[in-house]
């Protein structure tokens, strides 16, 4: 069997459209949505990532406020530019892109974000409103990913979903959107990570694998069972090419879909911060 490709970036645009008539809603009663975006030093990876946000920010209509700084900017300096953005109207999402330089506390500064305007998901109150079924913002990638498996009527309900990788950012928050009691969830999941013994074992139980470890192409053929969906949320740069955490040839015969990397998840994820962002301004006019 040939998996079929769930194509991201079509998807992604076709949320980026359903966004437009939101935008101008809210354009029309002078409420302009903003997205501050922070990014401290000089990754590479992370500059490419921060110009994505701004460009999806232009096309849709989104004001957007980059702050670049130097890496040696201070814990004390990035938390005052948070307290600012936290108190500017005009400002409705912040994101500071991560990684940040080993001298910053990551947690004070991410806690620091008012979790009214935390688009990225990532504080702790908004991850304690996810888990209990009552979310404000859901992480990005976690979303794009429970959007892919919607909108290619993927029903997860009643399904063994099996996540491999365990991050803060995509693993767990993941997990505790598709075991919900609600329409599009209601799975039975399992976590794997660097932990788990006979990875196999569990990975083979799959009716859908999502690789989400951080480690080139370590989802092989031989992990998965035949007709099995399978989301690969790695983006890994091996001698200058983008390669997934699943080892796409020896997957996509077995598998009856399959999200590519590059044009997978990766693009979701900016579509659904802009979809954040877009609810955040809404949110202050009710
Ligand atoms: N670095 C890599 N991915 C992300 C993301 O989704 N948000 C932030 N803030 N930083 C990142």
């Amino acid at each position: 069997m040939k998996a079929t490709l769930i194509d991201g970036k079509k998807v992604s645009q076709e949320i980026r459209e359903e966004l437009k008539p939101r935008v101008q809603n809210l354009i029309q009663q002078d409420l302009k949505p903003g997205l501050a975006v922070i990014l401290v030093g000089d990754d590479p990876a992370s500059q490419v990532y921060v110009r994505n946000k701004e460009k999806a920010c232009e096309k849709l209509g989104v004001y957007s406020l980059k702050h670049q700084l130097p890496s040696t900017t201070s814990q004390n300096d990035l938390l005052h530019l948070i307290d600012e953005l936290n108190n500017n109207p005009a400002i409705h999402g912040i994101l500071v892109q991560l990684p940040l330089p080993k001298h910053l506390d990551e947690k004070k500064i991410l806690y620091h974000i008012n979790p009214l305007k935390d688009v990225d998901g990532f504080h702790p109150y908004n991850l304690g409103r996810l888990m209990i079924g009552d979310p404000i913002f859901l992480p990005c990638t976690p979303w794009g990913v429970q959007e892919l498996l919607s909108r290619y009527q993927i029903d997860i309900s009643r399904k063994h979903v099996v996540i491999v990788g365990r991050s803060n950012i995509v693993g767990k928050p993941l997990s505790m959107m598709l075991v919900q009691k609600a329409k599009a969830a209601n799975a039975t999941i399992t976590i794997c990570h660097t932990g788990t013994e006979n990875l196999a074992q569990h990975t083979q139980m799959a009716d859908i694998l999502i690789a989400a470890a951080g480690s080139p192409k370590m989802i092989t053929g031989e992990l998965i069972r035949e007709g099995v969906v399978v989301i690969d949320v790695g983006i890994n740069k091996v001698e200058d090419k983008l390669v997934g955490d699943v080892d796409f040839d020896s997957v996509v015969d077995k598998a009856s879909f399959i999200t590519p990397v590059p044009g997978g998840v990766g693009p979701m994820t900016i579509a659904m911060l802009m979809a954040n962002t877009v609810k955040s301004a809404e949110r202050t006019l009710h």
